[in-house]
């Protein structure tokens, strides 16, 4: 949520804030701006809009200055507006100050501060900060110990840049519970909220602790703790290719990272079996294991919680990180909680884990982005390894954390190789459902684009796969749909199918099979219109996304695909953005 950006060395500094922003955008797109110093001035351009709108309409690329920072929004506090948008800046128009995250006490913050006579100009939580630092800029403090002054006073999550007229040459940045990461190439200085907005030009980053400040300025950069005692850091290498934002050929990133599932489930051989089977032990010997995500993510961990207790006869509870908290009290060290996260920063993900493991809890994630938040704070990490997601909707790392839980699930019963050999098999499978499918689902999107309600049903392990198309569909397209077992349909839902209604069954021929079909049935009756998931036709679909027959295990892992391609269409056949979708952003790092 929100993206930022500073650059300070010798190139010109707003081209690469420019090509930053388009690259963060993925982290919220409702509006964007940049602050540049320049010859004793302070140049301030910002407006709602996409980045590509901001960009053009204020002709931002014209703008001089080799220290510059930018912001791309998605609004928490305050409406989508140019006051709104970032940099804030102070009264004087002074300083400028880019923010990612929340600032809980900003009321209190903004009383405290108009009663000495400070005027806000926008209703956002991040403008006391620029009006903090005003004060201590006032008193002679240099904006490096101005922002140590400050952050003590700040309550909430940050990550957080600031540069100003009175301290010029230099960019502050500081961050607590959100990711702030710096770039380096020689005497050229980078930093933002993912290094994916300089790897273009550098592949030498450095980790920033949280409430550690660093100052980074055109003669060289250097770092502080919270007491402004200096830090020492190595540089590390950045994974280059984990880095690659390019959609290629494909109109959309979400259309791309379809299309490359089955080459990312073939990476699923560079796993570690060692750590598998040690983690599988863990989890075995654990009192009590929960499994806490969002989103898709959480919809993953359903899959696995069945593959745990099907293959490693292990019982586990997943539990939506957002109500995490409210079973805190019977987390202890006998417990093994995994978490599950794409992005490996989201607030309420981060939230349960750090009180999970301040109750003693071992700390297992799942994660996508290397040296993330999450990772930090995990006792183990097991990475994804499929490449930079930038779709907001999920669906290349939904299939990967299947293939996740079921790694884990084989290695309870020690067969780790067994199920990678699976695994590998499943890529030809990924292929063969997208080639069969592609254009009946075109046609089918056709069909179903004016539709304004869509039911989702299947059981067992299948059950979660139901869920995770609806919430592909409604994301992308904004049409209301549910997924829930198919069983449950008749306790209340069946109320809302009329004739024509969609009903999307996923019944492969498996253990579900006949129960789904009897429920599907059910909704045919009152009229519904059944598309059927299944390597099974039957009569009763009035249409068919054909899936192959694979181990009943892995139906879900094949099933998804075609639906993920679905929503796609459909989105595109109602001129919705599929990677952009509106409200929406894919870094969820507030609570
Ligand atoms: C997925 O399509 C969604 N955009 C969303 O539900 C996402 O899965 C959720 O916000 C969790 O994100 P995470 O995996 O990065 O923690």
């Amino acid at each position: 949520m929100c993206g930022i950006i500073g650059y300070c060395g010798r190139k010109p500094a707003v081209p690469v804030i420019i090509e930053a922003l388009r690259c963060l955008e993925y982290r919220g797109y409702d509006s964007a701006g940049v602050a540049s110093l320049c010859d004793g001035e302070l140049l301030i351009r910002k407006d709602a809009g996409k980045v590509e709108e901001v960009i053009q309409k204020h002709e931002l690329a014209g703008l001089p200055g080799n220290v510059a920072i930018g912001h791309t929004r998605w609004a928490t506090h305050g409406g989508v507006s140019q006051l709104n948008a970032h940099p804030h800046s102070d009264c004087g128009g002074r300083v400028a100050v880019v923010h990612n995250g929340i600032i809980e006490n900003n009321q209190e913050l903004r009383q405290e501060l108009t009663a000495r006579g400070h005027r806000f100009s926008s209703e956002t939580d991040t403008e006391v900060i620029p009006h903090l630092l005003e004060d201590e800029l006032k008193n002679g403090r240099s904006l490096e110990q101005a922002v140590l002054s400050i952050a003590p006073k700040i309550e909430g999550s940050y990550a957080l840049l600031a540069l100003s007229l009175d301290d010029p040459g230099r960019i502050i940045g500081t961050r607590k519970n959100n990711p702030l990461i710096v770039g380096i190439d020689d005497h050229d200085y980078y930093i933002s909220s993912d290094a994916l907005a300089f790897s273009q030009y550098t592949g030498q980053v450095m980790g920033l602790e949280d409430n550690e400040v660093v100052v980074l300025a055109q003669g060289g950069i250097h770092f502080v703790d919270a007491r402004g005692n200096r830090v020492a850091k190595q540089a590390r290498k950045l994974d280059h290719s984990w880095a690659v934002s390019d959609k290629g050929a494909y109109q959309h990133f979400m259309l791309k990272e379809i299309m490359e599932q089955a080459q990312v489930l073939s990476r699923i051989v560079e796993q570690d079996g060692k750590m598998f089977t040690e983690i599988a032990l863990d989890i075995l010997r654990a009192r009590q294991v929960i499994v806490t995500a969002c989103g898709t993510s959480r919809y993953a961990a359903l899959v696995g919680r069945y593959l745990f207790s099907r293959v490693g006869k292990k019982f586990c509870d997943v539990v939506m990180a957002s109500e995490f908290g409210y079973f805190a009290d019977s987390v202890d060290k006998n417990t093994v909680v995994i978490a599950v996260s794409q992005s490996g920063e989201t607030a309420d993900v981060v939230e349960g884990v750090k009180a999970a493991r301040e109750a003693g809890a071992q700390i297992i994630s799942i994660v996508n982005r290397p040296n993330s938040i999450l990772t930090d704070l995990s006792h183990r990490v097991i990475y994804l390894n499929c490449g930079s997601e930038i779709a907001v909707a999920a669906t290349k790392s939904f299939l990967c954390q299947l293939a996740i839980f079921y790694l884990l699930a084989f290695s309870m019963v020690n067969s780790f190789d067994a199920a990678v050999a699976r695994l590998s098999d499943l890529a030809g499978d990924i292929t063969r459902v997208l080639d069969w499918n592609k254009s009946e689902l075109i046609k089918l999107s056709d069909r179903l684009q004016d539709k304004t309600d869509a039911y989702y049903i299947a059981r067992g392990i299948n059950f979660a796969i139901a869920s995770e198309g609806a919430l592909k569909l409604k994301e992308i397209s904004y049409v209301h749909a549910e997924g829930m077992p198919a069983g449950e349909l008749k306790h209340g839902t069946l109320a809302l199918i009329e004739p024509g209604t969609p009903v999307v069954v996923i019944c492969p021929a498996d253990y579900t099979f006949a129960e789904t079909l009897s429920n599907a049935i059910e909704t045919r009756s009152r009229g519904a219109y059944i598309i059927g998931v299944s390597d099974r036709d039957s009569d009763i679909y009035d249409s068919w996304i054909r899936i192959p027959e694979v181990d009943e295990l892995l139906y879900p892992m094949v099933a998804v695909v075609p639906l993920q391609l679905l929503a796609y269409y459909i989105a595109i056949s109602r001129g919705c953005d599929p990677d952009k979708p509106r409200n929406l952003a894919k870094s969820v790092t507030v609570k």
